[in-house]
């Protein structure tokens, strides 16, 4: 089973991949946990990457492609992946298509975490002051904006490729995770 999470910061994005991939037995892959590890290492690419995190900015593609389509590949060729925070822009959803598509190892479900920025911002700021320099209200502000202003194609994407399921992200957690089991069954895959 191959699923993509999809939705604002503070959606649920973390909580939910941890727990699908627990329940089906996958890997939980997350690009910003990926992205934050490089920058606590000190790597290279963690110095490059650092201001685009504390500023809530996008790392550019290729970056995040080359950091998260390897750990992608190798869970997708032993069973399948929970994926949270990629894509972010129709780019890297079209990108990872074809890549993944000619070995028949593209995405079963896309699920869209739907909520209200308010809630969204209230969930950060409960979180603000535990190691996320980018909750700082500002940047969830931020972070917020970039999101509007990439995930329409996203979903167009998804949409149109017959994968996408919208669950309401406000419910609590098991009722999320309850929601998003029932619409996307592993049997389905
Ligand atoms: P990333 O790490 O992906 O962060 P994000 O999208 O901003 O999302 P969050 O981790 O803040 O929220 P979440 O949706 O995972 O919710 P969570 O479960 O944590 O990305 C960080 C940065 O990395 C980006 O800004 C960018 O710079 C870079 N990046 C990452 N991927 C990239 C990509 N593909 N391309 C380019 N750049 C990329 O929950 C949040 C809080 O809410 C928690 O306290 C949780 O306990 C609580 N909560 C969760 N669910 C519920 C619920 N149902 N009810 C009540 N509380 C809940």
């Amino acid at each position: 089973m191959r699923i993509v999470l999809l939705g604002a910061p503070g959606s649920g994005k973390g909580t939910q991949g941890e727990r699908l991939a627990k329940h089906l037995g996958v890997p939980h892959i997350a690009s910003g946990e990926l992205l934050r590890e490089q920058v606590a290492a000190g790597t290279d690419l963690g110095r490059a990457v650092a201001a685009h995190l504390a500023r809530g900015d996008l790392v550019p593609d290729d970056v995040v492609l080359a950091i998260v389509g390897e750990a992608v590949a190798h869970a997708a060729q032993s069973g399948g992946y929970v994926l949270d925070g990629f894509p972010r822009t129709r780019a890297q959803a079209e990108r990872a298509f074809l890549l993944a598509r000619p070995n028949g190892l593209d995405a079963d479900a896309a699920v869209y975490l739907a909520l209200d920025d308010d809630i969204a911002r209230s969930r950060l700021a409960g979180r603000a002051g535990g190691g996320r320099t980018d909750d700082d209200a500002a940047v969830v502000d931020h972070r917020l904006q970039v999101f509007h202003d990439n995930m329409r194609p996203i979903l167009e994407f998804y949409g149109a490729r017959g994968i996408l399921v919208t669950v309401d992200a406000s419910l609590p957690v098991d009722d999320v995770t309850a929601a998003i089991l029932e619409q996307v069954p592993p049997a389905a895959a």
